[in-house]
C-alpha cells in the first residue's frame, strides 16, 4: 500500500518591502543603533533600570520618534531591561539597581515614519572583567550567535532552519542552552510579523520550510541560557526568567534582504 506524506504543507505569508520602506527601516534602525550607544555611555553600578527607561524614552521622543514597547499589550515602559536570569521582557523599575558584575539586556525598538527598528545587547556592568567568567562567555557566546546567524543569510539559498541551526552550534561549543519559547520575527510597518525566526534548530527543524527572499526584514534575538533552555513567566505577566536561575544573554539586530539580494544590518551605522 502506498500513501502520500506531504508535511510541509502549510502556506506562508511574507510580507515584501520595496526601496522605501529599505530607506524607512535603515533610518529608523539607526536610531536604534543610536539608543544601545546612548545606554552604553550611561550605564554603570548605581543607576537603575528606571534611569535608562528614562533616558531611552527622552532620546526616542527628541528624535521625533515613539517607543513602540510602551502600551504594547500592555507593556508599561519604553524599553525592556532584562537582569543576569531574566530571559526578556523585563520591566524596568526604580528599585532594580545596577551592581558591577551584573549582566543585563536593554532592549529597544523605536518607530520613526511608521517604520521599527529592534535591536538589544547585553551590557556588563563595571566592564568585562567585573563579572564572572561565566557571564562573559555567555555574552560572547549570544553575541557571536547573532553574528553566525545573520553571516548564514548572506549565502543563499538560506533557510529559516539554518539560523537556528548557527546559532545553536555556537550554544553547543560554549554548552549553553537555546531558549525556544521566544523568538525572532517579520517586522517593518508593524512590530511582530510573520515568518517567526526560530532560533533553536530542534525546534526550528519541525516546522515548514520558509525561504529567505529579497524584500523580507526580520530580527534575530537569540537567547543563551546558562543551565537548561527553559522559561517561567513571572506574575508581572511579562518578566521571563530562567527555571533553574541560571544566567541568560541576548543580542538583536533588524536584518534586510535588499533588492539586489544583500543583506543589510538596519540596526548598525
Ligand atoms: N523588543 C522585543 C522583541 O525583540 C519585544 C518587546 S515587547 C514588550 O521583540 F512589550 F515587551 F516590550
Ligand atoms: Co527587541
Ligand atoms: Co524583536
Amino acid at each position: 500500500m502506498a500513501d502520500l506524506c506531504i508535511h510541509n504543507s502549510e502556506v506562508f505569508l511574507a510580507v515584501f518591502h520595496n526601496k522605501k520602506d529599505f530607506l524607512g527601516m535603515k533610518k529608523v534602525g539607526s536610531l536604534a543603533y543610536e539608543l544601545l550607544e546612548m545606554v552604553e555611555e550611561t550605564l554603570e553600578p548605581g543607576i537603575t533600570t528606571m534611569d535608562i527607561n528614562n533616558l531611552v524614552h527622552e532620546k526616542t521622543l527628541k528624535a521625533g520618534a515613539k517607543s513602540a514597547p510602551l502600551g504594547y499589550k500592555g507593556f508599561p515602559a519604553s524599553c525592556c531591561t532584562s537582569l543576569n536570569q531574566v530571559v526578556c521582557h523585563g520591566i524596568p523599575s526604580a528599585n532594580d539597581v545596577l551592581k558591577t558584575g551584573d549582566i543585563i539586556n536593554v532592549d529597544v525598538t523605536p518607530i520613526l515614519n511608521g517604520y521599527y527598528g529592534d535591536t538589544s545587547r547585553t551590557f556588563m556592568v563595571g566592564g568585562p572583567n567585573a563579572v564572572s567568567t561565566t557571564a562573559r562567555k555567555i555574552v560572547q557566546c549570544a553575541k557571536e550567535a547573532l553574528d553566525d546567524g545573520i553571516e548564514v543569510v548572506k549565502k543563499r539559498p538560506c533557510f529559516v532552519h539554518d539560523i537556528a541551526w548557527a546559532i545553536t552550534e555556537k550554544a553547543k561549543e560554549y554548552g549553553f542552552s537555546v531558549v525556544y519559547d521566544f523568538v525572532g520575527h517579520g517586522i517593518g510597518k508593524v512590530f511582530h510579523e510573520n515568518p517567526n525566526i526560530q532560533h533553536c534548530y530542534s525546534m526550528a527543524r519541525r516546522q515548514p520550510a520558509i525561504a529567505i527572499k529579497r524584500g523580507m526584514t526580520f530580527t534575530i534575538e537569540p537567547m543563551i541560557n546558562q543551565g537548561n533552555h527553559q522559561t517561567q513567566l513571572l506574575d508581572d505577566g511579562w518578566t521571563a526568567e530562567t527555571t533553574d536561575g541560571g544566567l541568560s544573554a541576548q543580542f538583536e539586530h533588524t536584518i534586510g534582504i535588499l533588492p539586489d539580494g544583500s543583506v543589510d544590518v538596519f540596526t548598525l551605522p
